[in-house]
């Protein structure tokens, strides 16, 4: 498997990845087109040796009071291809990131209803805050808010 950064070559692979992962709150075509070129977004990307694109996570980045506050906008990866570390290794990978641009906290959500990516979560180290974001997801579902402190 190769992991690198993706540009907008990546475009229409990252939006069918985003469909086949996400059946309900797929990201559209011009919000990746958006956070592509945006310098305060990285987005890596997890590629077989054919080239095809398996797996994606995209970060963000804003100040809140004066501080950087990194944020795991979106991660997925193909179901054939799970359980084999690769969602660990773009975390990994987003998490050096954000430390080079000086990021001392990552926060993000997760579906309330979903075990797997929680638990995934807690295994790198994010923590469950108390507070849940209701009626997050155009589903209705709520989200958790999950928090990572870096050193
Ligand atoms: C959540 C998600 C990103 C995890 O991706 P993944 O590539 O399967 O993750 P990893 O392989 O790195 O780790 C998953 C599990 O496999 C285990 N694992 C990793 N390598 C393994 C290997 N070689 N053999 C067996 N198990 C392995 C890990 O221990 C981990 O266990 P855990 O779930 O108890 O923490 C994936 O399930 C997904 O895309 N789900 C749909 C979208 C989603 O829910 N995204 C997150 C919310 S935004």
């Amino acid at each position: 498997m190769n992991y690198c950064k993706a540009n907008l070559l990546d475009l229409l692979a990252i939006e069918q990845l985003e469909k086949d992962c996400f059946p309900t709150e797929a990201f559209n075509r011009r919000l990746i087109k958006n956070l592509l070129v945006s310098a305060n977004t990285a987005i890596f990307k997890a590629t077989e040796p054919t080239g095809k694109i398996i797996g994606n996570i995209v970060g963000t980045t804003k100040k809140e009071n004066s501080t950087s506050v990194g944020r795991i906008f979106s991660l997925c990866v193909l179901a054939g291809h799970r359980k084999s570390g690769v969602a660990t290794r773009l975390v990994q990978l987003l998490e050096e990131e954000f430390c080079l641009r000086d990021i001392k906290k990552i926060r993000l959500e997760v579906c309330t209803l979903n075990n797997v990516a929680r638990a995934f979560y807690e295994r790198l180290g994010y923590q469950v805050m108390s507070d849940i974001l209701p009626h997050f997801y155009h589903d209705g579902t709520d989200a958790c808010v999950m928090v990572k402190r870096l050193p």
